[in-house]
């Protein structure tokens, strides 16, 4: 493994467990739809941030998956929840390292399609999000590299990126605007 990714999963490795530990699986329909919807106020303001962050057009990332969230949650008509901005810091390492979280999410996403494959959801109706991120582990890849290339002067500012962005998403999905499952 790359020394930056193993740097970057041991700094953020109890936040982490932290997150899986609040997602929890789905074994219901009110589980998931509480899923989507912390989904939705983590990952539409960080999205936002990043596009709005990323002056290289050609950027890869983040992949934009805001929209296949919106369809899942309109197509299982859950009202979206409301979102706060999320603050990204103007360095090419903060970048990276919220990348980092966004496109790693995609690793868990294989693990977390198997469970809502048993609810009835799936690519064609209400998983778009989680197979559109099992599909494809590329844009993550390129981001390793992308990572690898970055000095070790801003690994410490990657780090903490990644982080915020974790930190970000406990509380969204810990958020009472989210239903009760
Ligand atoms: C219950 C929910 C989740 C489960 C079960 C889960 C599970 C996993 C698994 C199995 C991996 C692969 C580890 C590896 O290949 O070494 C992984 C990686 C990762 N996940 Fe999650 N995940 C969950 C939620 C999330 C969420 C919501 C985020 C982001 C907000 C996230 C961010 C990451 C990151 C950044 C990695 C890459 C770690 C590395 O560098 O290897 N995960 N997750």
């Amino acid at each position: 493994m790359i020394e930056i990714r193993r740097f970057l999963r041991d700094e953020t490795n109890e936040l982490h467990r932290e997150l899986d530990a609040i997602v929890g699986g789905f074994s219901n329909r009110a589980e998931y739809a509480r899923f989507l919807q912390g989904t939705f106020c983590h990952r539409a303001p960080v999205e936002a941030a990043l596009l709005g962050w990323a002056a290289q057009p050609s950027s890869r990332w983040p992949r934009k998956l805001v929209p296949e969230l919106k369809a899942d949650l309109a197509g299982l008509s859950i009202p979206l929840p409301m979102t706060e901005p999320f603050h990204l810091s103007n360095d090419m390492a903060a970048f990276l390292g919220a990348a980092y979280v966004l496109e790693g999410s995609a690793l868990g996403a294989r693990v977390l399609v198997k469970g809502v494959e048993g609810l009835g959801f799936g690519p064609q109706f209400g998983a778009r999000y989680l197979s559109a991120q099992a599909a494809s582990l590329d844009s993550w890849r390129e981001l390793l590299a992308a990572l690898e290339g970055l000095d070790r002067q801003g690994w410490g500012a990657a780090a903490q990126s990644a982080r915020a962005v974790f930190l970000h998403a406990i509380q969204a999905f810990r958020s009472e605007v989210l239903s009760p499952a």
